[in-house]
């Protein structure tokens, strides 16, 4: 049976690394050679304008996650320390009472035409474009065949009014494509239609980087024979600060972020946008009646922290996240050689799988970092850090 649990991991040789993910994910020699090698100028030249070199940063792993019963090993791209020791340790925590079980929704992405100066308000200008949905859709599908051979494509559409400007939102299921490409030529070719029969000018029309109808989800527990009754009131207590205090939630949010983001990095997903979505999410996502609200509403702001903590009636930690997570595994900058070999090691087969994977990641990094903060503090794993970079 393939397992990511590995004790001591962090002493190994970096080629005793490599040939233990290389078994783990069956890379081919090719493969793993990818893992050490720059982007050919070629490549960095298709990706983009004014090129004049390629910038590498440290690709790592975090190992021991069991998700849904599965075993990942999750690689990471970013530049700061202790952040994958962390999240190993987290998730070797969570292993022993069963890992992580994580859930996502539909990939669907939200694509909106923002028009001004409409004839009709006040619902009329709104009915015309409701009556007028199935053309809408059908014109928006033919922009993308592929996408609806494949299941996806635009499903449905909704109208709100506020401010003198009818808001018109697309929803595109993109499958395993992050969607940006597929929606925004959507919206730009729905947009005449709508103003043809309403009047006014489409002032926007562009994806919405609130993608809450894409949400990813998950939960773990940790058992206090491992943690201790002092640490669990600990955690409770950061959680409490930070559901509290914006300030604190910034960070605990970021500690979430240092995951999410390094997994985007590796896989050539756009970690801006998800960067973007799960802040915003944090600011009007969460609490009552968000989950009727997603996409359509408009909502009211309140910066909370992306993850919740509880005590089970066994006094153990239930930890859990939810969040938008537009992120894909086909399409874009996927097809980054390093990302492609990134996303065999991770052994996803969609891109819901991939979300609820770095959901858990999210999820592992701010326990991790609420019980590292709230104990020993931070400081010390990072010496430890600078010890073994001194002596090498
Ligand atoms: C540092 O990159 C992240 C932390 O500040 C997160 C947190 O405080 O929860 C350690």
């Amino acid at each position: 049976m393939k397992t990511s649990r590995v004790s001591g991991f962090y002493k190994k040789t970096l080629t005793e690394r490599l040939n233990f993910v290389k078994d783990f994910a069956e890379l081919t020699e090719e493969e793993t050679n990818q893992l050490n090698s720059n982007l050919n100028q070629e490549t960095a030249e298709k990706m983009l304008e004014n090129v004049i070199g390629t910038f590498s940063l440290p690709i790592g792993v975090a190992v021991n996650f069991l998700i849904n019963n599965k075993d990942y090993i999750i690689p990471m791209v970013l530049e700061e320390p202790s952040v994958i020791a962390a999240a190993s340790n987290a998730a070797k925590i969570a292993r022993e009472s069963g890992g992580f079980t994580t859930s996502s929704d539909e990939p669907v992405m939200i694509g909106q035409i923002h028009v001004m100066g409409a004839r009709e308000l006040g619902g009329e200008g709104a009915r015309k474009i409701v009556e007028m949905k199935q053309e809408l859709l059908n014109l928006a599908n033919s922009q993308d065949p592929t996408l609806v051979n494949f299941g996806g494509g635009a499903k449905d559409l909704e109208v709100k009014e506020f401010s003198n400007f009818l808001r018109i939102h697309l929803y595109v299921n993109c499958q395993d494509a992050m969607g940006a490409n597929a929606v925004n030529t959507m919206v730009e070719a729905i947009a005449p239609k709508i103003t043809e029969a309403i009047g006014g000018t489409a002032v926007l029309k562009i994806i919405s980087n609130l993608a809450d109808r894409r949400l990813a989800r998950a939960e773990c527990t940790f058992k206090k024979e491992l943690l201790g009754e002092d640490t669990i009131n600990l955690i409770l207590k950061a959680y409490q600060i930070a559901s509290e205090d914006p300030y604190r939630a910034v960070t605990h949010n970021k500690g979430i972020m240092n995951a999410i983001s390094a997994i985007c990095l590796a896989t050539g997903n756009d970690w801006r946008a998800v960067e973007a979505g799960a802040h915003a999410f944090a600011s009007c996502g969460r609490g009552a009646g968000a989950a009727g609200r997603r996409g359509s509403e408009l909502p009211t702001t309140n910066y909370k922290p992306l993850t919740t903590y509880e005590l089970t009636p066994e006094g153990d930690l239930k930890a859990s996240i939810e969040l938008p997570l537009a992120v894909a595994t086909v399409g874009g900058s996927t097809k980054h050689p390093q990302a492609q070999v990134n996303l065999k090691i991770l052994g996803v087969k969609s891109s819901k799988e991939l979300a609820q994977v770095i959901a858990a990641a999210g999820l592992a990094q701010n326990f991790a970092a609420l019980k590292a903060i709230t104990t020993e503090g931070i400081q010390k794993g990072h010496m430890k850090l600078h010890e073994r970079k001194s002596t090498q």
